[in-house]
């Protein structure tokens, strides 16, 4: 009789990826492949790569030369992932960063950005019908994180996309750098006028999260029709979301904008679109 296992073993030609950060334990990306992994009965491995950045080149070199299919890059690494790079998609160059490296058969690597795609497919998925060029956005924030999601709105069409940020030269400088009409910057905190005709608001700051000091904005100014997003997933409901959703706002949470963002490199590495579900969204929730 054949010995019963209870658990899926790899083979001789598992695919393997992971995910590179320093550090990287608090990643949700092994759990996250892992369940699209299991789901989808795929013969591979996702793993968490613990690199210090100055290993991150040898690692990287490493990993290809291993036969990974590919990685995702994490924080500080991201920027550290471009030089590498033989091929960067334009998004990628945009953005300034990379988070998702494929190992191509010929060995070249392969750097693209999707937390732009993810932020967009979260709200396409969350809020349907969703339409990016019905008025203007405003984005708090002028980080990495904001950089990815004013590129994904501007690929939109978004007629017109403020930026808000406690350091204004950081708004200043990406608004050079991209060099688009359709961006301007305006004063932090975001004053009510400021907000009067807004189809979408977005926080990209870290403020809302566990830990970090509350997001103080007067929402007075802001059509009741207005979405309202907030790229901060813990807590799941920002107290911008809470804050939004008292006065009758559409609210999308930022746990899809990290799902998402994963299936351009799981589609590439592992042969399948993966779906972002509930059960998902749990699993990905509930403690290890
Ligand atoms: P990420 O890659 O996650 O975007 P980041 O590049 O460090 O991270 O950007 C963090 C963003 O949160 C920035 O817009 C930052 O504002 P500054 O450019 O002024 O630093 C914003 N942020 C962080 N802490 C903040 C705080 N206490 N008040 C206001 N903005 C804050």
């Amino acid at each position: 009789m054949t010995a019963r296992i209870p658990y899926r073993t790899l083979s001789g030609t598992s695919r393997l990826a992971g995910v590179m950060g320093w550090p990287v334990s608090h990643s949700k990306s092994p759990r996250l492949h892992g369940y699209w992994l299991a789901k989808y009965g795929i013969d591979g491995s996702y793993m968490p790569l613990p690199v210090e950045p100055e290993n991150f080149q040898a690692a990287l070199m490493s990993l290809r030369n291993l036969g990974f299919s590919g990685v995702n890059v994490t924080i500080p690494q991201k920027e550290m992932a471009m030089p590498e790079c033989d091929e960067l998609s334009d998004r990628a160059r945009r953005i300034g960063a990379v988070n998702t490296v494929t190992f191509a058969k010929d060995g070249r690597l392969l750097g693209d950005n999707t937390d732009g795609f993810g932020f967009i497919e979260n709200l396409r998925q969350e809020a349907p019908g969703i339409d990016f060029t019905s008025g203007p956005a405003v984005v708090l924030g002028a980080g990495g994180a904001s950089r990815a999601i004013l590129v994904a709105l501007l690929d939109e069409e978004s007629p017109e996309i403020r930026i808000a940020n406690r350091t204004r030269k950081r708004a200043e400088d990406v608004t050079r750098e991209f060099n688009d009409p359709r961006l301007k910057v305006i004063d932090w905190p975001v004053s009510p006028e400021a907000l009067s005709d807004v189809a979408l608001l977005v926080n990209t700051t870290s403020l809302g999260m566990v830990g970090q000091p509350k997001l103080d904005i007067d929402l007075d100014g802001l059509p009741t029709s207005a979405l309202v997003t907030d790229i901060v997933y813990a807590p799941l409901v920002t107290d911008l979301l809470a804050q939004a959703r008292e006065r009758g706002n559409p609210i999308v949470d930022g746990l899809g904008m990290l799902l998402h963002q994963a299936r351009p490199g799981f589609h590439r590495w592992f042969g399948i679109d993966p779906e972002v579900t509930q059960e998902l969204r749990d699993f990905v929730l509930s403690p290890d």
